[in-house]
């Protein structure tokens, strides 16, 4: 096949990108988007600031747009993220307590009953693990409501949207080591426990070096019972780019449950790594070596 998404559906795979709905009257960018893509993953447009700016009011527009135009073309959709320490509104950022709490389950009630039946896979909750040291979670705001508040949002997101996997997504997860290994622990135990998870995403936000145990790590998390996605695929600009990203592939095609890769934006001027030329069109809108590399590898 001649593009990503058609080649890694020769697998039964997806090959997505993050995208926003401002983009959309980006005729070049568009031109790539269609082409290329066969599942898209909003960047910023179903963050929680996004979504629930003031309490209780809910604005959908651009993530509505950007489900409709994914509906129109075939694409799959994942969502991102019902809960998160970072770009959560001002109001919740002032919560504490079971206050905090409830505010909490009921955005991830709320906004995934809006897309019930329209999302492939949902980060349910996103970036809880520190770096580092043993798996201990993240002091964040969500953390100190309780010990359970991971396992309290993906039961909510079960409830209001069956038919979407949960996924639970990291980053520096990259390789076997005390962060994943956490991850990996806690999806152990909420299997054991009947608490609902479909997948794990690994961001994958890559330097110049792959660690060497990253397909050793997908499997891992595959042998749980669970599926891995690559999520928010980018690879720092170097001699080794397009080696890193064909590598990424070829693990990722290893492993039956690793069921696809999403690229965190199209050209290098979209990326949010200024500076870093991390993707794999470049900014004319032109395959990079590393688009190649990806291609063949599938
Ligand atoms: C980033 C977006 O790309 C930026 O546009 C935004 O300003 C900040 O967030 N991990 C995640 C993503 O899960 O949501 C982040 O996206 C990148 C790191």
């Amino acid at each position: 096949a001649t593009t990503l998404g058609a080649s890694a559906a020769q697998t039964g795979r997806y090959f997505g990108v993050a995208t926003a709905a401002f983009k959309f009257t980006d005729t070049p960018y568009m031109t790539i988007l269609n082409r290329e893509f066969n599942s898209v993953v909003p960047e910023n447009d179903m963050k929680w600031d996004a979504t629930e700016p003031q309490q209780g009011r809910f604005t959908f527009t651009n993530g509505d747009r950007l489900v409709s135009h994914a509906q129109s073309r075939g694409m799959t959709v994942r969502g991102h993220a019902l809960l998160w320490h970072a770009q959560q509104p001002s109001w919740a950022q002032g919560l504490s307590g079971s206050a905090l709490r409830s505010a909490a389950i009921n955005h991830v009630t709320q906004v995934a009953t809006h897309f019930r039946g329209k999302i492939h896979s949902w980060d349910v909750v996103n970036e809880a693990f520190a770096d580092g040291g043993g798996g201990a979670r993240r002091d964040s705001n969500l953390q100190r409501t309780g010990n359970d508040w991971i396992e309290a949002a993906f039961r909510a997101a079960r409830a209001a949207d069956p038919g979407a996997k949960l996924c639970y997504n990291d980053y520096n997860t990259d390789g076997i080591n005390a962060k994943s290994t956490g991850i990996y622990n806690m999806v152990r135990d909420f299997k054991s426990r009947g608490v609902p998870i479909d997948c794990v995403g690994l961001q994958s936000h890559l330097g110049t070096t792959l660690d060497s145990t990253y397909q050793q790590n997908i499997q891992r998390f595959a042998d749980l019972g669970v599926d891995v996605q690559i999520t928010e695929l980018d690879v720092q600009q170097g001699a080794n780019q397009a080696n890193i990203f064909a590598s990424v592939t070829r693990a990722c095609l290893a492993v039956a449950r690793c069921t696809g890769i999403t690229v965190w934006g199209v050209r290098d001027s979209d990326s949010w790594r200024t500076g870093q030329n991390p993707l794999l069109f470049d900014a004319n809108g032109n395959k990079k070596a590393a688009y190649t590399a990806v291609l063949n590898t599938l």
